[in-house]
């Protein structure tokens, strides 16, 4: 989807500027090859076996390969941002990668916490992914030369739709098709990762269901039922469309900020993008 390069590149055209720097495309690469590294380094973490419908990094080439070649990723990815002169952009860009390692730990030491309180959850989902999301957008505006309101205004849009965002991925993880997602359905609810579907059925559970529930979060490897058991309890409890009334939330958050910004058909752009992201399948 190159859904990161493509925010950074509009939020610069969305301040006004038509005619951008290489300095711009240099940066969005950065930021695609850096989502990769972590995606590699995620699935060795995870151990995971599929990701975009193909073997993983770590399936095919084992741990130290992967590893290393995440790190690779990184490391050119701070060649191109040091290409683009700009100390503010490698700041806003390092401070979220900082964050996603945050979140990432965050989310392993709590793995298996059936109880996992909901604003932990939301500190996660923000550290390892919308503030990355956020960094994208402020770094178009910073290389755009906009002022200090349109950089906010950005940096704002840009941690609303990374929330909307991952809850969208946590929902379809759930109920999404893996022949369309590209990724084994229920991973979360098998590696004990609580996300928001999980945490609204916990909170609609009686003590019984809860129990059950708890039984067999993190353990259901080999249940193969317990996954479409689970669904199904989600569907006919409404948390699915609770969850996604959730994003959309953020939606309309993301693009209230979006008003600082001179109205120009990028700015136009960035609206819709926050429906493709509630609507996505993939
Ligand atoms: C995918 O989330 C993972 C992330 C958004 C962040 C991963 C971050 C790291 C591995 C640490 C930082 C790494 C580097 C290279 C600096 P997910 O597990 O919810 O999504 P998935 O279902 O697609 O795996
Ligand atoms: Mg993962």
């Amino acid at each position: 989807k190159r859904l990161r390069p493509m925010l950074l590149v509009l939020s610069a055209r969305a301040c006004g500027r038509d005619k951008l720097d290489l300095s711009v495309y240099q940066a969005a690469a950065a930021t695609e090859l850096i989502h990769m590294a972590t995606l590699i380094h995620d699935d060795v973490v995870d151990e995971a076996a599929t990701r975009r419908g193909l073997p993983t990094a770590f399936a095919l080439f084992g741990k130290s390969a992967s590893v290393l070649s995440g790190d690779v990723m990184l490391a050119k990815a701070m060649d191109l941002l040091a290409r683009t002169g700009s100390v503010e952009v490698i700041r806003a860009i390092s401070g979220a990668v900082v964050a996603m390692a945050e979140g990432e730990v965050r989310e392993i030491e709590t793995r298996g916490d059936f109880d996992l309180a909901k604003s932990e959850h939301f500190d996660i989902l923000r550290l390892k992914t919308a503030e990355f999301m956020a960094a994208c957008c402020e770094t178009g505006a910073i290389l755009a030369g906009a002022s200090e309101a349109e950089r906010r205004a950005l940096a704002t849009y840009g941690l609303h739709v990374g929330m909307a965002f991952q809850i969208i991925d946590d929902v379809l993880d759930y109920a999404g098709n893996p022949a369309a997602t590209g990724k084994p359905q229920g991973t979360d609810f098998i590696e004990g990762c609580a996300t928001l579907p999980l945490i609204l059925l916990r909170e609609r559970s009686n003590q019984d269901q809860r129990e059950n529930l708890a039984r067999l979060f993190g353990g259901a490897r080999y249940e193969c039922d317990a996954i479409s058991t689970v669904v199904r309890l989600m569907r006919s409890a409404g948390v699915l469309d609770e969850a996604e009334r959730a994003a959309r939330a953020h939606v309309t958050d993301a693009v209230s900020a979006l008003r600082a910004l001179p109205e120009n058909g990028a700015r136009q752009f960035l609206e819709e993008v926050t429906e493709l992201i509630l609507a996505r399948k993939s």
